[in-house]
């Protein structure tokens, strides 16, 4: 299939490029390459490439900063993608469109299911669920996938910060009351190419819509950052302090549950669940490696 991988300078980008790369005819473009935001690089972009696969990893995902340019979230995020997924219908191809746990508000207990009624509490959130609602509107053949908490080597990740914190000694503070599930971008891009297999093989009419992905189990942010610290095996008595949210201040509130039920994913796709901490090993390995 042919595929154009926009954000390419991003993490999931990066990770989809490795994963895909042989066994697709794959276009990875930045964001000098095709810009989401105009009408004239989208329009160039798959003129010149025509892909069969759009898969947007492009997006504005500085949670933090959104809370104080809103404008720049909105444009990119929200318009970006209306652009985005109206060039997609013109041209005739399928949008695989990734979006976030942050959608929710995150107060209810459980998983959050694709259809529960959204209410996100953050700029990048509502910049986020706009551009869903934009591709919703406009493109006929789409899958918008939900994720949540990312980590791979690349780019700026909770995991790489963890690490980084722990490697140098430093002890570091971690919230405990926000739950979710971590998710590897070399799982992630391993479903993504289970979808583009059933795209090219199985007959599809009713599969486009809204799914939630993410690895299990569900668990905190700091059990996570101590499978971080058993998998650095650095030391018998742990550097992590758990905390309280109250006690962690940032811009943008972080939902309490992030959990996200995924058996619509799994049923529609034939995909097994598949687990972030075996990932965690992997690639603490990989980084240890890299501060020898
Ligand atoms: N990271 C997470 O934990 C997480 C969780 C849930 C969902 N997601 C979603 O997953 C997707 C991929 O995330 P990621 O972690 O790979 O993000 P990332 O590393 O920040 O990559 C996003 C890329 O998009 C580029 N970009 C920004 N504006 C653009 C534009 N107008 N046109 C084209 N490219 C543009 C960025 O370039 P610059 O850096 O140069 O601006 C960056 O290279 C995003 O949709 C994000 O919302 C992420």
């Amino acid at each position: 299939m042919k595929v154009l991988i926009t954000g390419g300078g991003g993490q999931v980008a990066k990770v989809l490029v490795k994963q895909l790369g042989h066994k697709h005819h794959l276009t990875c473009f930045d964001k000098s390459e095709f810009d989401i935001t105009s009408e004239e690089s989208l329009v160039r972009g798959l003129s010149l490439t025509k892909p069969d696969v759009v898969i947007n990893t492009a997006a504005y995902t500085a949670v933090d900063k959104a809370e104080s340019e809103p404008d720049l979230a909105f444009d990119v995020n929200g318009e970006g993608v209306r652009k985005l997924a109206s060039a997609c219908n013109r041209f005739d191809c399928v949008l695989i469109h990734l979006s976030t746990d942050y959608v929710y508000d995150g107060h209810t207990e459980g998983f959050h299911s694709e259809n529960e009624e959204t209410n996100p509490q953050t700029v990048y959130g509502k910049s986020k669920l706009l551009g869903e609602n934009y591709i919703q509107q406009s493109c006929k053949k789409y899958l918008i996938i939900r994720t949540s908490w990312l980590f791979s080597e690349y780019g700026n990740n909770f995991l790489k910060t963890i690490f980084k914190l722990l490697d140098t000694g430093n002890s570091v503070s971690v919230v405990n009351d926000q739950f979710g599930s971590p998710t590897s971008c070399y799982n992630l891009a391993c479903f993504i190419d289970e979808i583009l297999f059933t795209l090219e093989t199985k007959l599809i009419d009713d599969i486009w819509g809204i799914y939630n992905y993410s690895d299990s189990p569900a668990t905190n942010w700091y059990h996570f950052s101590m499978e971080i610290e058993k998998a650095m095996n650095k030391s018998t008595t742990s550097k992590i302090i758990p905390i309280p949210s109250i006690d962690y201040s940032s811009p943008a509130d972080r939902p309490k549950n992030s959990k996200l039920s995924c058996s619509k994913i799994l049923r529609v796709f034939g995909s097994k669940s598949r687990s972030w901490k075996g990932e965690v090993e992997v690639l603490v390995k990989k980084l240890l490696k890299g501060t020898k």
